[in-house]
């Protein structure tokens, strides 16, 4: 999946959500000062700017495949190396951090098991791997009322219930197949209100990930069709969305 969108629709869209992931992430990790930490798929920057608070700029590294969220996560993090690279191959020798963290991409690594390998690997012996994927399978995503309105109108709707790590317990399987050790299968949850059904609705039309981009490829009366089916599903604004990810946290 790749994300070629302007940060700011990302914010709009995932960023709102992700933001209140972070400092949950980072307290599973146990990142504390004195630590070098890497961020795998950074996005524009919502648990890197997490991690900076907590460590300094000068501690803390990230990656993202995608040119416009390296800007955006270099502009809005002085200081942080951010590098243009996926997980599967990332430009740093072995053991180079204390800890190694991807929140919300190992459903996108067309090899999670390599990519959390190569998390692995540049972590130091003993060092901690942790990642979080929502739970889209489980229903309890931030998407899922999305999904399940667009599923009501096209039941075979790819609807990234299928991706890696989206139901409960695929992540630490994972990290077992990857090689970490002591691995701990946990849940973090946030909630956002959202002041109308539109403000809901419109970052979905920006073209942001596998739900922006099938709302994309719909003609205008399908677009308007999902749209009414959504609001229809929804409670009246305003209304809180519960998010649940799935959590894994591995020494390697
Ligand atoms: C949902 S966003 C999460 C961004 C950020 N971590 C956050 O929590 O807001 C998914 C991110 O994974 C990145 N990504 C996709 N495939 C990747 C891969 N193979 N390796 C590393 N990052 C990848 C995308 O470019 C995107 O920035």
């Amino acid at each position: 999946m790749s994300f070629d969108v302007a940060a700011e629709a990302y914010d709009r869209f995932m960023g709102r959500y992700s933001q209140l992931l972070s400092p949950q992430l980072a307290d599973l990790a146990g990142v504390r000062r004195g630590q070098r930490v890497l961020d795998v798929g950074c996005g524009p920057g919502a648990l890197t700017t997490e991690l900076v608070t907590r460590l300094g700029a000068s501690a803390v590294t990230a990656v993202d495949p995608s040119e416009s969220f390296v800007a955006a996560a270099r502009e809005r993090n002085p200081g942080v190396e951010v590098r243009r690279a996926s997980a599967a191959q990332m430009p740093f020798p072995d053991r180079s951090f204390d800890t190694a963290l991807a929140q919300l991409v190992v459903h996108f690594m067309p090899d999670p098991i390599a990519g959390l390998a190569e998390m692995a690997r540049v972590t130091r012996r003993d060092g901690v791997v942790a990642a979080c994927v929502w739970d889209h399978a489980g229903g309890q995503g931030p998407l899922s009322q999305f999904w399940h309105a667009a599923r009501a109108l096209d039941p075979e709707v790819d609807d990234e219930s299928e991706l890696a790590g989206t139901r409960q317990g695929h992540l630490a399987e994972l990290f077992e197949a990857a090689g970490l050790h002591e691995i701990e299968d946990t849940s973090l949850s946030v909630g956002l209100e959202h002041s109308s059904f539109e403000a809901w609705w419109e970052p979905f039309t920006h073209g942001v990930g596998p739900a922006g981009s099938y709302v994309a490829s719909l003609d205008a009366e399908r677009q308007a069709a999902l749209r009414e089916t959504c609001r229809a599903m929804l409670p009246p604004a305003p209304f809180v969305i519960t998010a649940l990810a799935w959590a894994a946290r591995g020494v390697a």
